[in-house]
């Protein structure tokens, strides 16, 4: 029976490929055969014993060109071979300091760079599983993260041990242990592993470490802010790794090429589909430590760069940057990201030539994904035979409102029609688990939809709005419910109430995100109903909102409400708040702005207003 598996996949995929009436189906064809050697491999790679991960094809690659360059870091190189020899020695002096055992979890708290790629690996052979934690989180919000992976080791690096100095006692008590990996060890609060590390052996670790380990064993923790509260770790296992992994390949990414990723390790972007992507196919990445445009394409001319990777705002802030006569003198061709809007699209193509644009749609944790390999711009992805063989998802009409899908008289969510918006959902079945978080039942359960089509059906909910075309390209809307989107990074509106509500003159909020012309996504804004009596304090409100939430989770915008209204479910009713916006004009409450020069929240008026709407101001 699972012989005829891939026999029939292989029969219906050239069924397909003839039988698809589209325009640029010839256009397809080698992104449907990759894809479908893909499958076949990983197929066949799925019956063996033990199965190899990602890891295994990084030992290969190690043992048949050590030489060539895995990551090229702010002038330091990492050769495949070196990649290997240096995690050996960071397990080793691991297992040697802790009492480590495989199937544990070891969360990451590091800057992009070798070490990351290191760390990763090294407890990878150790059969280990890693988490990485967001270097943006602070305070409480970093201690949560860490507790919910359930590791009882942190590794850090010595420029980032400060972010945890505040936490130690917490971490003391919990019995972590924490070491930094690198620099000198100066008798700090945080004892460095570094010599440690340099005076192990570089010999293989044992086999027998990851002899447990199957397609199903978490390989990473990834921490996203989904539509509840606090990040939640994503489990990715090996399987979900060597997928992601070879979504490139179906752009046409192989070992002749240059990756250059600016995006944080700690996201799914830039390890699983960046790193991950360079060992799947022996590529090289070319890592920094942060974006910058103004040096983006002299780093792509001097790096001999092929390929980049971006999420939307990447792309118009390369469009941003003042035009150069050499803006088409590089050898970029492919683009991999997603949340590249239409016309920042059109114009990234316009100045800097001809660059196959690959968006593609999937959530971390979710179990939908779709890629637009024909470069149509503005699509999220191209729904071809394949896909609705593969991937049994839908769209249905969504209340928005009522933030919930809408259902008939038998209870049964209602497909939209082509052309029409609604919620992407994705049955889950066998082949297309939605594994969820770390140990979080309820908040896995809360991506879960029942019932939805028949009794007893389970559906992944997205969370986000999308709409299929009549020529299958399938385009991303809008995310709904509590979290939006801001600088590329989910913000959740529970999380930030979470922190406001700390205040003792408030006494309700409501945060959500608001659309300024000419920026990516939603900048935040939050209506307060202050105790009565009580005064608003900006300054205090500053400073507490400053030590509290990331740069890009920090509302911009505060409307003074008497009382703030909620359905009968007690959500509050965002939809008109949101509608509203930030115009003094058109909200009758007393507004205020964050401003970081006089450090306080201060009174807006109508030409603070217009100097938002008219990008004077930069947000
Ligand atoms: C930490 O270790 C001590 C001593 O071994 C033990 O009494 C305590 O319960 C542990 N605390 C936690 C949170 O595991
Ligand atoms: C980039 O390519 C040019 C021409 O093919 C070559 O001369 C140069 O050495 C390459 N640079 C790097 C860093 O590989
Ligand atoms: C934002 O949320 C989506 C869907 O939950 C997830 O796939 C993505 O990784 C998140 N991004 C970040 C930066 O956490």
């Amino acid at each position: 029976m699972l012989v005829l598996w891939p026999l029939a996949v292989a029969l219906l995929a050239t069924a397909g490929l003839l039988w698809a009436p589209w325009p640029q189906s010839w256009s397809e064809v080698p992104m449907v055969c990759r894809a479908l050697v893909s499958a076949l491999r990983l197929w066949w790679w799925s019956r063996q014993r033990p199965p190899p991960t990602l890891l295994d094809v990084l030992l290969r690659r190690a043992r048949e060109n050590p030489d060539k360059l895995l990551l090229l870091f702010e002038g330091r190189e990492l050769t495949y071979g070196q990649l290997d020899a240096d995690s050996n020695r960071l397990g080793r002096a691991l297992l040697a300091a802790t009492a480590l055992s495989p199937g544990d979890c070891v969360a990451l708290l590091l800057p992009n760079g070798p070490l990351f790629l290191t760390a990763w690996f090294g407890l990878t052979k150790l059969g280990c599983a890693a988490a990485f934690l967001n270097t943006n989180v602070r305070g409480q919000g970093l201690l949560h993260c860490f507790r919910s992976s359930g590791a009882r080791l942190l590794l850090t690096s010595a420029d980032h041990s400060s972010l945890l100095e505040e936490l130690l006692p917490a971490l003391r008590n919990d019995n972590v242990t924490v070491f930094v990996l690198d620099g000198e060890n100066t008798g700090g609060a945080v004892e460095s592993l570094h010599d440690k590390i340099q005076a192990a052996s570089d010999q293989p670790l044992p086999q027998s470490l990851r002899s447990e380990v199957t397609f199903q064993s978490p390989f990473v923790y990834i921490f996203t802010s989904g539509t509840t509260g606090l990040p939640k770790a994503a489990i990715i296992n090996h399987l979900r790794a060597h997928r992601m992994a070879s979504f490139m390949t179906g752009c046409g990414f192989d070992s002749s090429d240059v990756l250059y990723i600016t995006l944080p390790l700690y996201h799914s972007s830039g390890s699983l589909l960046g790193i991950c992507s360079c060992i799947s196919a022996g590529a090289t990445a070319v890592l920094r430590s942060k974006f910058s445009a103004s040096q983006f394409w002299d780093d792509c001319r001097k790096h001999n760069v092929t390929v980049i990777q971006y999420i939307g705002e990447l792309l118009r802030y390369l469009c941003n940057v003042p035009k150069k006569s050499n803006d088409r003198d590089h050898m970029v061709r492919i683009a991999v990201g997603n949340g590249a809007r239409a016309d920042v699209w059109k114009e990234f193509l316009n100045r800097f030539g001809n660059i196959r644009v690959c968006e593609f749609y999937g959530a971390t944790e979710g179990n939908v994904g779709f890629m637009n390999y024909v470069g149509k711009v503005g699509a999220a992805g191209k729904v071809n035979f394949f896909t609705k063989m593969l991937l049994p998802f839908h769209l249905v009409k969504y209340d928005a409102e009522l933030e919930a899908p809408v259902r008939d008289a038998n209870g049964h969510c209602i497909a939209v029609p082509t052309g029409k918006v609604g919620l992407l959902i994705g049955e889950i079945t066998p082949k297309t688990p939605f594994i969820g978080y770390v140990g979080n039942k309820i908040l896995t359960e809360k991506k879960h939809l029942r019932d939805v089509f028949r009794k007893g059906d389970i559906y992944f909910n997205s969370g986000d709005l999308m709409m299929l075309d009549h020529d299958n390209f399938i385009y991303f809307q809008d995310r709904i419910g509590d979290t939006y989107r801001w600088k590329g990074e989910n913000v959740s509106t529970v999380e930030v109430a979470d922190v406001l509500s700390m205040l003792d003159f408030v006494q309700n909020v409501c945060v959500y995100g608001v659309t300024v012309p000419g920026n990516e996504g939603r900048i935040g804004m939050t209506a307060i109903q202050l105790h009565s009596g009580m005064d608003m304090d900006g300054e205090q409100l500053y400073e507490h909102v400053v030590a509290n939430l990331p740069v890009y989770a920090r509302p911009r915008f505060l409307r003074m409400q008497k009382a703030i209204e909620t359905t009968g479910t007690f959500k509050y009713y965002k939809v008109s708040l949101v509608k509203e916006g930030f115009n003094p004009d058109v909200v009758q409450d007393c507004l205020f702005i964050l401003d970081d020069k006089k450090k306080a929240y201060v009174p807006m008026d109508q030409e603070i207003y217009q100097t938002i709407i008219s990008n004077q101001i930069k947000l």
